[in-house]
């Protein structure tokens, strides 16, 4: 069987991680995949995490299965954390195997009820496309973002989905858009929640990164205005950056709808398509999820620390920014984009060049993570980016 096969390429993303490990310059630079990173290069295990591990490591008393659809108490603090009071809408939820493994979900749950197609725009996470692709959705892209000007493209965003078909699904970006950063103001959230509802789309909203951009609340603001607009929406949740527990595989699909039944109904399909895959999630990383948002001492010091991960990444953003601005017009946009990552105009070549000649990594895309930069590299790794930006 397997001499059928054809060998299928790495993940460019997910293979950065092995060519850099394999750099053995001291001065080398990861600016590649999304983890959030300290002033000394590290992805540290949260304090809040740690306690509620130490915690659990007491208390839990049996490994047995939780429930199909995993954990409740975790699910319900989630959706408290994402949907807020819920928009006078109903949610039920199901636990996954990360934010991939939610979208996954929702893009099979699409390809069994709606039209079978899906809107995306770009750039977007390049595993977007391969989440849907591989559950038989038909992609339909837009441009969001232009990356020469760094701007987004409303226009162009709002003309494609006021003719979207009704019935389809679009595919929006909660916050801290992966890979531009660029963000929407409240008025452009509220005027593409309209046009979401005006054409009856539904949206399958992507929340990966939760309290990196303007704060905890604020970056569920737009998610909110969509809720509040639509009678139906799908929120993929990841919890690996929020509570950085990324090897631990945390997350939820949340349906949303106008009534519980109907939320219920497609909750009981998220479920059987679960069980026909992986059968139930992993729980470690919900149960640490739970116990802080559950405790208040844990769940205040969560909120503080994350605070201190986003105020470092504006602070860098703001330093590289000043640091690129004698050479590059657009710099100050670095500093106004939101989350861990920005989207240069580098060719591969320059890319391919920056990692052989500087030991400075990223994606071939130009899209670099904030957080994998230190204060102390940032005037090195500007002067080689200037004559390429410039
Ligand atoms: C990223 O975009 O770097 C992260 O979301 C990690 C991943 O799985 O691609």
């Amino acid at each position: 069987m397997f001499d059928k096969l054809a060998s299928q390429p790495n993940d460019p993303l997910l293979a950065l991680i092995g060519l850099y490990n394999a750099d053995h310059r001291a001065d080398k630079i990861d600016l590649g995949v999304g983890v959030y990173r300290d002033d000394l290069g590290r992805t540290p295990v949260m304090r809040s995490v740690k306690a509620a591990e130490k915690e659990l490591l007491e208390k839990q008393d049996s490994k047995s299965y939780v429930a199909p659809e995993g954990d409740r108490v975790f699910l319900d603090l989630l959706w408290d954390l994402v949907g807020g009071k819920g928009q006078g809408k109903f949610a039920a939820g199901v636990q996954t195997p990360g934010g991939s493994g939610a979208l996954r979900l929702a893009s099979e749950l699409i390809a069994r009820a709606g039209s079978g197609r899906i809107h995306l725009g770009l750039p977007s996470w390049p595993n977007h496309a391969g989440i849907f692709g591989a559950t038989g959705l038909s992609v339909e892209t837009y441009p969001y973002f232009d990356v020469p000007t760094q701007d987004v493209r409303f226009a162009s965003m709002m003309k494609a989905l006021s003719s979207a078909p009704r019935g389809d699904a679009v595919l929006i970006h909660a916050s801290c858009h992966n890979p531009t950063g660029a963000t929407l103001t409240s008025a452009q959230w509220e005027e593409l929640a309209a046009v979401i509802a005006e054409r009856r789309l539904v949206p399958l909203i992507d929340s990966a990164y939760q309290g990196f951009g303007a704060g905890i609340e604020e970056d569920a603001a737009g998610l909110r205005a969509i809720i509040a607009a639509v009678p139906e929406a799908l929120v993929a949740v990841s919890c690996s950056k929020s509570f950085g527990i990324y090897r631990e595989r945390t997350g939820a699909i949340f349906a949303v709808a106008e009534t519980q039944d109907a939320a219920d109904i497609a909750r009981s399909n998220l479920v059987t398509m679960a069980r026909t895959s992986y059968s139930m999630p992993p729980d470690h990383g919900a149960a640490v999820v739970r116990t802080i948002l559950s405790t208040e001492s844990l769940r205040q010091d969560w909120i503080d620390e994350l605070n201190s991960m986003r105020n470092r990444l504006n602070g860098l953003r703001r330093e590289l920014a000043a640091a690129l601005g004698d050479g590059w017009q657009l710099a100050p946009q670095i500093a106004e984009q939101q989350g861990m990552f920005s989207l240069l105009p580098l060719k591969e070549a320059d890319v391919l060049a920056l990692r052989k000649e500087h030991g400075i990594y990223m994606p071939t895309s130009g899209r670099i993570n904030i957080a994998g930069l230190k204060s102390e590299d940032i005037p090195r790794v500007a002067a080689v980016l200037k004559p390429l930006l410039g």
